[in-house]
């Protein structure tokens, strides 16, 4: 059985002082059923993982490079991320893709890196509003999945985040058909690629505006195994609701 997953996304923000929010939502959680996660800036991830320490929250990063190591100014590799304390990264989120021209072949080999170097590799999707009304969302989504994630995965070590543009950082979301449309899809897609036993261990989070109010709801839809959460993730009292709600999910 999957176990459901909690992960927040802190993009560019928070400084020293932010240790004080996660403290707060590992504080609230301390015999969570399910596996949470909080993505820092990188300048603060060696700081964040000391302050979980003991607890329930792991730490990951937001990006990595294919690479190692080497001749990439202000790039991070993989390892370099983990060595800071990172069991996980985010790769291919769409504001990389949009910020820095990330393609599904780079964040291939950006997921490739990572599992090399022992994180869980969270590989993130969507379609942009253009698409979804052009009625193209499950080809881009299934096209992003065949590009984005490497062949030989073991299931339980890559998540792939269904996170539509025009829901991050708007309050827009999908309806919950829409959302249980694209996860069944993606579920079938792992299936015929990597055969059940490997994509049943995926996780598969939505992320896009994700809120306490509408957390429950969309954890009650088929195929979300937890979420990837923004905004809502900066602060304990946001996102400990979702985390309980996702607990209550689980069952
Ligand atoms: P949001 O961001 O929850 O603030 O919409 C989600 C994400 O970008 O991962």
């Amino acid at each position: 059985m999957r176990r459901k997953l909690a992960a927040g996304n802190w993009k560019m923000n928070g400084t020293g002082e932010a240790l004080t929010a996660l403290e707060a939502i590992a504080g609230a959680h301390p015999a969570a059923t399910v596996d949470l996660l909080i993505c820092p800036p990188a300048t603060l991830l060696y700081r964040a993982a000391q302050a979980v320490s003991g607890s329930r929250v792991r730490i990951g990063g937001q990006d990595c490079h294919a690479a190692n190591a080497g001749a990439h100014t202000g790039d991070i590799g993989a390892s370099m991320l983990a060595d800071a304390g990172a069991s996980a990264v985010i790769l291919g989120h769409s504001e990389r893709r949009a910020d820095h021209g990330e393609t599904d072949a780079q964040v291939c080999d950006k997921a490739r890196a990572a599992l090399e170097a022992g994180l869980i590799a969270i590989i993130c999707i969507g379609e942009t509003l253009a698409q979804r009304e052009a009625g193209q969302t499950l080809d881009v989504v299934c096209a992003q999945l065949a590009g984005s994630v490497p062949d030989g995965i073991d299931g339980t070590q890559v998540v792939i985040a269904y996170e539509p543009v025009w829901a991050i950082g708007t309050g827009l979301v999908p309806t919950l058909d829409q959302i249980a449309e694209v996860h069944d899809t993606l579920r079938q897609q792992l299936i015929g690629r990597f055969g059940s036993e490997t994509a049943e261990a995926i996780r598969l989070l939505y992320g896009g505006s994700v809120k306490p109010g509408n957390a429950a709801e969309i954890f009650a839809v088929s195929n979300v195994d937890g979420a990837l959460v923004g905004g809502a993730s900066l602060t304990a009292a946001d996102f400990s609701p979702i985390v309980t709600a996702l607990e209550q999910a689980a069952g």
